[in-house]
């Protein structure tokens, strides 16, 4: 049984005994004697360079050649030797070759080589054929695999949320509604008017029924996490989050993923700590393993890329107050406010994406903790400063460069009665989260916790200008394909 090899795994063989190369064809090139076929298989940027030398290869192999077109699916067989050119260090000495799957040339929209990525999400099922997604693609499969190694290594348990709630944690208002549709009866359903006029079945909407209360998508694992965090110590949460956020930005989307941690006995500088470390060991684990990806991400997208990384690995993260964070801006903008989107900021003010790169890009060329924001930008379960005069939370945001906030986290408020204030302040019904007072009531705990955006941060380590390249079928306004 003849070995299949990947492309990225490929040396130069010491037996001369054949190998199989399986993948799609990228480019090929046929002279007189020989033809030139690139293979790509996925497992790196370039495949590997199939040589197939007419003398040496059977009739067949010749009778498929004329078959082979870009984006054809391929089986290769033959040692793997020294290459004669200066591309790459090894290439197949190809005997066998074979067709598996035709492409044909002119139907192809991938055939030509360069697209934009704006056309290529309109091919959200073949673009990952492409350099910059397949190198996205690997880069985020390596930066999941270190999250995970990260909170394993440091006695995390990892605990899975649920998907479909009946709690709004972060009260924005921001739920998918999850309905059941009634298909049986779908037939029977009266006829509506849709709002261009169109005929159409209304949906039944049980999902009241079957869950005995309106149900949701989530927006966050959090509220789940701390009921575990209440029992277990370290815990986090990985998962999908989803929000109806209206907004076409660079940096939102409809679905998500996050990673949860929630710590118990903990503070918010233990949460701005973990956060820090974890951030340094994934983006180091990026470094060292994925270096011909970020290589070309540099190359192509960021120049600045790898030194950036390398600068977040090395350095300490900046920490300044909310406060702090508006004296500077206010500074910034006095000298020009005519060159300011959002010119007004005081204390109070959310900080916009345009705010948070300045700090983080312009002001400290470095990541950025803000912490200590004002109550009343912020959810119902952070904890009150009491040293603050009562006006700010023990929240934090973390920016970095290029993307503006990429994690947002709190120490949460374990005291019962402070707690059930807040919710009344902000209009939340208690019995609607019994259990999670139920937190407070019995052993409760100071812990903190912290969210980061897994698609900002793949658009982070990748370079990318938009989060539409970071998740492989991205959901935005207008964009739910298939
Ligand atoms: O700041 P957020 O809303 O915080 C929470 O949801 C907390 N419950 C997390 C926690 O403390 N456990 O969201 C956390 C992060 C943001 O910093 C951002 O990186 C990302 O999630 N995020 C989004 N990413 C992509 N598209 C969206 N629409 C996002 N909304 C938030
Ligand atoms: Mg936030």
């Amino acid at each position: 049984i003849i070995p299949r090899v990947k492309a990225v795994d490929a040396k130069e063989s010491t037996d001369g005994n054949p190998v199989l190369i399986k993948g799609w064809v990228r480019t090929i090139r046929k002279q007189k004697t020989l033809a030139f076929v690139e293979v790509n298989d996925g497992s790196n940027m370039n495949g590997i360079q199939c040589v197939l030398s007419f003398d040496d290869i059977d009739e067949e192999t010749k009778k498929e050649l004329a078959r082979v077109t870009t984006g054809c699916s391929v089986v290769v067989e033959g040692p793997l030797v020294k290459s004669q050119g200066g591309k790459q260090t090894v290439e197949v000495a190809a005997t066998k070759l074979r067709v598996v799957g035709e492409c044909p040339g002119d139907a192809y929209p991938l055939a030509k080589k360069r697209h934009s990525l704006e056309y290529l999400r309109t091919l959200a099922h073949l673009r990952p054929r492409t350099n910059t997604i397949a190198a996205v693609a690997r880069v985020r499969s390596q930066l999941a695999g270190s999250i995970h190694a990260f909170f394993q290594k440091t006695g995390f348990v990892y605990v899975q949320t649920p998907l479909i709630t009946a709690s709004d944690c972060e009260g924005a208002g921001e739920l998918f509604r999850v309905t059941t549709l009634d298909i049986d009866n779908a037939s029977s359903l009266p006829l509506v008017k849709t709002e261009d006029g169109k005929d159409t079945t209304d949906i039944v909407d049980s999902s009241q029924d079957f869950f005995g209360k309106p149900a949701y998508l989530t927006v966050s694992g959090q509220l789940g996490g701390e009921t575990y965090a209440s029992a277990m110590g370290d815990i986090y949460t990985f998962g999908p989050t989803f929000r109806a956020e209206n907004s076409q930005t660079t940096r939102h989307l409809a679905e998500f993923h996050m990673v949860e941690p929630e710590m118990a006995f903990a503070d918010l500088d233990s949460a701005m700590e973990n956060a820090e470390q974890m951030l340094k060991f994934v983006v180091k684990h990026v470094l060292d393993n994925c270096q011909e990806d970020l290589t070309f991400f540099g190359k192509f997208y960021d120049k600045g890329l790898i030194a950036r990384l390398e600068k977040l690995v090395a350095q300490p993260f900046v920490r300044i107050s909310y406060r702090d964070a508006i004296k500077y801006l206010q500074e910034e903008i006095a000298k020009d406010p005519s060159k300011w989107q959002f010119p007004e900021v005081e204390f109070g003010t959310d900080l916009s994406t345009e705010h948070e790169r300045w700090l983080a890009e312009t002001k400290f060329d470095s990541a950025v903790f803000v912490y200590n924001y004002p109550k009343s930008i912020k959810a119902f379960y952070m904890r009150d400063n009491d040293e603050d005069g009562g006006e700010t939370v023990n929240a934090m945001d973390l920016l970095v460069p290029g993307v503006g906030e990429l994690v947002g986290g709190s120490q949460r408020e374990e005291r019962l009665d402070t707690l059930l204030d807040k919710m009344k302040e902000q209009d939340l019904d208690p019995d609607d989260y019994w259990w999670y007072l139920d937190l407070r009531r019995f052993g409760s705990v100071p812990h903190s916790g912290y969210g980061l955006g897994f698609e900002r941060l793949v658009t982070y380590v990748c370079g990318m200008e938009n989060i539409r390249e970071a998740i492989a079928f991205p959901r935005y306004p207008g964009h739910a394909e298939f």
